[in-house]
C-alpha cells in the first residue's frame, strides 16, 4: 500500500512541495523604540500566494506594526523581510517604490481619502508611481471603481460617500495596481455590520481572483470566516492556524506559559 501524501511542512524553507511561493517572508524580526518599546519581538512568519488571512490579537500587540512592515511603509528594528522573494532591507529607497507600487496595496481603517477630490482622482492616485499616463490612470480608476461596485459614484468627492463607500473607493485604489497583496488594517472597524460585511465581501471576492489578502481585525466573526487565522500578543505570534501552533486564537485573557 502506497503511504498518503503528507502536507508539505509549514515554513519549511527546505520544503520542495508544490505549494504556491512564498510571497511575503519574515525571519525573526523585530522593531523596537526608544525607551524600551519592543512593538515586535522576533516575528517570523510566512504567507503564501493567493492566502487571505486574518492577523488577530489585543491593542498594542503588534499587528499594525508587522502590516506596516510587510507593506514596506516601515523598516524593522532587526531581521529580514522579503516581498515577492526581495530582501526589503536591501533595496535603496527608489527600488523600494518600485516595489510598493508593483506589489502591494494598502487599506486603512479610516480610509485616508483626499478631501477635495473625487472618487476616480482619488483611485487614479493609486498609480501615481506606477509609470501610468493620468489619462490612463482615470480609465483605469473608473474600471476600478465599478469593480468594487461604485460606478454610480464616481464624481463623488469623500464628504458626499457613506463609511462603506469610502471604504470601497480605498479598496479601488488599493487593487488599481494589481498588486500580488492587499494589506488591510481594520477594514471594518469604522463601519456598521452591514457596510463592513460588504467590503469584507470584497476582500474575499479579490482573494478567489488570485489576489493574497491580509486582513487586521478585532472581530472575531470576521476571522473566523477566514481560512488562516495569525494571533499577536506582546509584539509575539502566540497561534498561527496554518501552522497549527497555539489553540486559543481567541483567548485575550491567556496568561503566559511557566518557563522551566
Ligand atoms: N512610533 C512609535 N513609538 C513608540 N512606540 C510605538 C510607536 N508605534 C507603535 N508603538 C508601540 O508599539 C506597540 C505595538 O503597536 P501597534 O500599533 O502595532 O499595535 P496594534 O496591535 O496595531 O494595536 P491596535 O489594535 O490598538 O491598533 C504598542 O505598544 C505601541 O504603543
Ligand atoms: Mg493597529
Amino acid at each position: 500500500m502506497t503511504p498518503p501524501l503528507l502536507p508539505p511542512a509549514s515554513n519549511s524553507p527546505a520544503s520542495t512541495s508544490s505549494a504556491p511561493a512564498p510571497l511575503i517572508e519574515l525571519r525573526d524580526v523585530t522593531k523596537s523604540y526608544p525607551g524600551g518599546v519592543h512593538a515586535l519581538r522576533g516575528v517570523s512568519l510566512t504567507v503564501r500566494a493567493g492566502e487571505l488571512l486574518a492577523v488577530v490579537g489585543p491593542s498594542g500587540s503588534g499587528k499594525s506594526t508587522v502590516l506596516n512592515i510587510i507593506g514596506t511603509l516601515d523598516r524593522p528594528t532587526a531581521g529580514t523581510v522579503r516581498v515577492a522573494r526581495q530582501d526589503v532591507g536591501a533595496l535603496s529607497d527608489a527600488r523600494l517604490s518600485a516595489l510598493r507600487a508593483r506589489h502591494i496595496g494598502f487599506v486603512f481603517q479610516h480610509f485616508h481619502l483626499a478631501a477635495g477630490r473625487d472618487a476616480v482622482d482619488n483611485v487614479a492616485d493609486g498609480l501615481l508611481y506606477a509609470g501610468v499616463a493620468p489619462k490612463a490612470r482615470r480609465a483605469r480608476a473608473r474600471e476600478a471603481l465599478e469593480r468594487v461596485g461604485l460606478g454610480h459614484r464616481l464624481g463623488h468627492s469623500p464628504g458626499e460617500l457613506s463609511g462603506g463607500e469610502k471604504q470601497r473607493v480605498a479598496i479601488a485604489r488599493a487593487l488599481v495596481g494589481e498588486p500580488s497583496v492587499l494589506l488591510a488594517d481594520e477594514p471594518t472597524g469604522a463601519l456598521d455590520t452591514a457596510s463592513g460585511a460588504l467590503v469584507m465581501a470584497l476582500l474575499h471576492e479579490l482573494n478567489a481572483t488570485g489576489t493574497t489578502v491580509c486582513v487586521i481585525t478585532h472581530d472575531h466573526d470576521i476571522a473566523d470566516a477566514l481560512p488562516r487565522r495569525v494571533r499577536f500578543r506582546d509584539g509575539e505570534i502566540t497561534a498561527d492556524s496554518a501552522t497549527g501552533r497555539g489553540s486559543r486564537l481567541h483567548d485575550v485573557t491567556d496568561v503566559p506559559r511557566e518557563s522551566g
